[in-house]
């Protein structure tokens, strides 16, 4: 089959039409079919993160995911910040509840996230400082063990490192320098924690994740070349990475997106042999026009823009937003990206009442349009 020709160009934002007219998605009654059905059609999954308050707590939202998804991710509750507030003591009762929910709706679940810089306990960086050589090892392999020996044949896929690079962090290899695996054990804690989790749960899919590589901007060229640079250091050591997630927070309202660009990388990204996947996907609204209808066309036009090069990719498997509702974007409250005057941020596919925007029927055509998992149209 031919290769689908994107545009060339950069995507401009406000001279582009919207996918649809954004009263349309309010005046039509909800077609049944949820998301998953959309992804389902050509072989791939839709899902959302999500965090066990909302399941116990809000019975319209635990509505819509179970109507929308065929995949959870837990937005913070296997975070080792969450789990591990004291060494070796966890609390995985957060993370708990969403499988058992995953499982009673019979969705798949993801692992969100094993090593990363962010999000840890306290006592980890010093305890890391004073542990000698072997110790510092243990220190990051014991959480691998422990949680994915919980959750082993219920969660089949684990971000094992999560946003390794930081190119502006003064390393030439791009690698993210503040961060305390790279302080304690050097690049080698990609390899030492990969093997580990392949032999803990030889049947789970690893992913190497990241964010920042999906616009066109001198920021995400340094980071895409960081990671492509990377995965060949990691590919010669025979380090078992099997997918990578790209985190796809768009911020279209600063920088460009332009689909030849990032149909290039993906298909960098697949040489490699690798499995793809957009592991947290929402778009930042900050900065696009004030008026919302206005601002959700656009929102909606750049995310099928950019799904339609990913989902044309023979290897991208599925597609999570970070949450589902506006309701709780974590946009709202992120400093760079939240409304100064306090309103919701709008960069998920259902408002804060639940409705589906244009961002909804925006990622239900990308599906629609994609060809079948491992084809390319
Ligand atoms: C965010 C959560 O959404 C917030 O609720 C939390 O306070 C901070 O982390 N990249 C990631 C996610 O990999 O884990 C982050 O999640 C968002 C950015």
């Amino acid at each position: 089959m031919r290769r689908r020709e994107f545009l060339g160009g950069a995507l401009a934002l406000g001279a582009c039409s919207p996918v649809v007219p954004s009263s349309k998605a309010q005046e039509n009654p909800p077609s049944p079919e949820g998301l998953a059905v959309h992804a389902r059609r050509s072989g791939r999954y839709f899902g959302a993160a999500i965090k066990s308050r909302q399941l116990r707590e809000d019975t319209d939202f635990t509505a819509a995911i179970a109507r929308e998804c065929d995949m959870v991710v837990q937005e913070y509750e296997l975070k080792r910040g969450t789990t591990e507030l004291k060494p070796g003591q966890y609390d995985f009762s957060g993370a708990d509840q969403i499988i058992a929910f995953a499982q009673k709706h019979r969705m798949r679940a993801r692992g969100h996230a094993l090593v990363w810089y962010a999000a840890q306990p306290k006592w980890l960086e010093p305890a890391l400082k004073l542990a000698r050589p072997g110790g510092r090892e243990k220190l990051m392999t014991s959480y691998i063990d422990t949680a994915m020996r919980r959750y082993a044949g219920k969660i089949t896929e684990w971000d094992v490192v999560n946003e390794a690079l930081e190119p502006n962090q003064g390393r030439a290899d791009g690698m993210r320098a503040q961060s305390m695996w790279m302080q304690a054990l050097g690049e080698e804690y990609i390899d030492i924690a990969f093997h580990r989790a392949r032999s803990v749960d030889p049947s789970a899919t690893l992913f190497l994740t990241d964010y920042g590589i999906e616009h066109d901007s001198p920021r995400c060229d340094r980071r895409r070349t960081a990671m492509l640079k990377l995965l060949d250091r990691l590919k010669a050591r025979d380090v078992p990475v099997d997918a990578v997630g790209i985190q796809g927070h768009l911020k279209p309202f600063r920088e460009g997106f332009n689909q030849a660009i990032f149909a290039r990388f993906l298909d960098d990204l697949r040489d490699y042999g690798l499995s793809l996947s957009i592991t947290e996907f929402d778009v930042a609204d900050r900065g696009g026009p004030p008026n919302p209808a206005k601002r959700d066309a656009e929102v909606a036009s750049v995310a099928k823009a950019f799904l339609d090069v990913a989902l044309d990719n023979p290897s991208m498997r599925s597609v999570l937003c970070w949450g589902l509702s506006d309701r709780y974007s974590w946009l709202s409250n992120f400093p760079d990206y939240k409304w100064p005057d306090g309103q919701l941020s709008r960069g998920l596919p259902l408002d804060g009442q639940m409705h589906r925007k244009p961002l909804w029927e925006a990622i239900a055509a990308a599906f629609d349009a994609a060809p079948p998992m491992g084809r390319r149209s």
